[in-house]
């Protein structure tokens, strides 16, 4: 990586009205983390030290965001929104540290790949000026054109200025540019705003630095590298083309996936070779999974760490705080929340464990519930190593399950059970002989007395 120090400007003052949304559009979601989080973390990737977010619209909840996905960032308010240069001027003070690379990215654009800004400082290690990206666009309505002559970038002209032989130009501005620390200020203070827009155009840059016979070239990136989301439609096209990276990424790492196409990933998901995953599955945020492990069909799990070689579902639902250890099970119609289950213990059916330990091989029936919830306060519920809870069971906590103790089925316990005890929670069974028969017949005589 480059010796060369580096500032990031994230604009991100826009309002994004077409999201119709309260939220801010650039910390809408993609795989669980806000888009602008994404490019902060492709800046990041590519050996950008320091970071500078432009904000605007939603400026208080912006900044309660950025200490989340980027605690060392400084916000710098754009209080107008006069355009692209404008909001890069937002942050003159940063800039005026010194750096030798400026890189300037959208906050929707939330699928640059770190390649594509590692090619552009490249560029300007190489003695460039401005660095543009640029992509070409299925459609290129609405972008900025590269006007190029003689193979060298000279202009880039805005939709609304195009001549209609320059709107023929396939060849646009992605949005990302890198310049030379050297220049960024001299050239950004240049920039006027005579055009359709009366906006200042950070793609101005480009001629001013070609009139003052500085290097500007361009670079190709992918389409989706700068796809920006402006509506849900586009959040979700994103979204999908996130998952299709990530998907392929864990299958060449190993983890057996049988329908990539179903199963979700958050950003933070960790998983181990030789997983497999069975179709419709859901991982949101803070899900480890180690090695071995077989995820069954539709199950769901957030904050949830899993050991070597666990089972888990079909149609399980791991919450925050399941900590599964080795070779536990957790099976169909399960829920596990706050909860850790050691190794080899086995949770199979319809069971609810929260905020509970399920020591080593201790085997809890169908249907048992740990009731940890007075509609007050949670309460936690032990179960020692081995212990054999029979199905149906309630736990009400506080309670201690002991080693090797075994509980009757449908028992509801109030009371902690001694290691290695027998405990019945319920009524013991009466059985009456003919008592049956005897039933039958009163009640089969009222009725026809009845009808009478
Ligand atoms: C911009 C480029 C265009 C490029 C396109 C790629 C300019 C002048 N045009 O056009 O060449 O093809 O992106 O998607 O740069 N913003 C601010 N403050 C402002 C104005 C914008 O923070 O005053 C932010 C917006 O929130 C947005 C980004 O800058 O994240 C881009 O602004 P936008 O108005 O969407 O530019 P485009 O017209 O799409
Ligand atoms: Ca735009």
């Amino acid at each position: 990586m480059s010796q060369r120090s580096c500032l990031s400007v994230i604009l991100a003052a826009g309002e994004g009205t077409r999201m119709k949304s309260a939220l801010p559009k650039v910390l809408h979601p993609i795989a669980g983390l806000p888009m602008v989080a994404h490019v902060a973390k492709a800046a990041e990737a590519a050996g950008s030290g320091d970071l500078a977010l432009v904000i605007g619209h939603g400026a208080d909840e912006m900044r309660k965001a950025a200490q989340k996905f980027a605690p060392n960032a400084e916000t710098f308010v754009q209080e107008t929104r006069l355009g692209t240069a404008h909001a890069v001027l937002a942050a003159r003070a940063a800039i005026s540290k010194g750096y030798d690379d400026i890189l300037v990215m959208f906050g929707d654009t939330p699928l640059i790949e770190p390649e594509a800004l590692a090619v552009a400082r490249q560029k300007l290690a190489e003695g460039a000026a401005v660095v543009v990206v640029g992509f070409r666009p299925p459609n290129p309505t609405g972008y900025g054109r590269l006007i190029e002559k003689g193979g060298r970038l000279v202009a880039i002209r805005e939709e609304k200025d195009c001549s209609d032989e320059e709107k023929k130009i396939c060849f646009c501005n992605a949005g990302m540019m890198a310049v030379a620390g050297r220049s960024a200020l001299e050239l950004l203070d240049k920039v006027g705003n005579a055009n359709a827009k009366g906006e200042f155009y950070l793609t101005d840059i480009v001629e001013i630095a070609g009139a003052k016979a500085l290097d500007v070239v361009a670079t190709e990136a992918s389409f989706e590298s700068a796809l920006g989301i402006n509506n849900r439609a586009e959040l979700a096209e994103a979204e999908g083309i996130w998952q299709a990276r990530r998907r392929r990424e864990a299958m060449l790492a190993g983890v057996t996936l049988i329908a990539p196409e179903t199963v979700y990933f958050s950003h933070d998901t960790e998983i181990g070779a030789d997983t497999v995953v069975e179709p419709n599955v859901w991982f949101g945020l803070g899900v480890k999974i180690s090695t071995g492990a077989t995820i069954h069909a539709f199950s769901h799990m957030t904050g949830a760490t899993i050991a070597e070689n666990c089972e888990v579902g079909p149609f399980a639902r791991l919450r925050p705080g399941t900590d599964l250890r080795k070779k536990a099970k957790v099976g169909n119609f399960c829920e596990v929340k706050q909860a850790t289950v050691e190794e080899g213990a086995k949770v199979n059916h319809l069971t609810y464990i929260g905020d509970a330990r399920v020591g080593a091989a201790a085997n809890i029936g169908a249907g048992t519930i740990t009731c940890n919830y007075d509609g007050y306060s949670k309460f936690f519920t032990d179960i020692g190593e081995g212990a054999f809870v029979g199905s149906n069971s309630s736990l009400v906590a506080p309670i201690t399950i002991g080693k090797g103790s075994y509980i009757a089925s449908g028992s509801v316990l109030t009371e902690s059970v001694p290691d290695d005890a027998l405990a019945f929670g319920r009524a013991r069974q009466k059985t009456i002989p003919g008592k049956g028969k005897e039933i039958r017949e009163r009640f089969a005589s009222a009725a026809a007395a009845r009808k009478k």
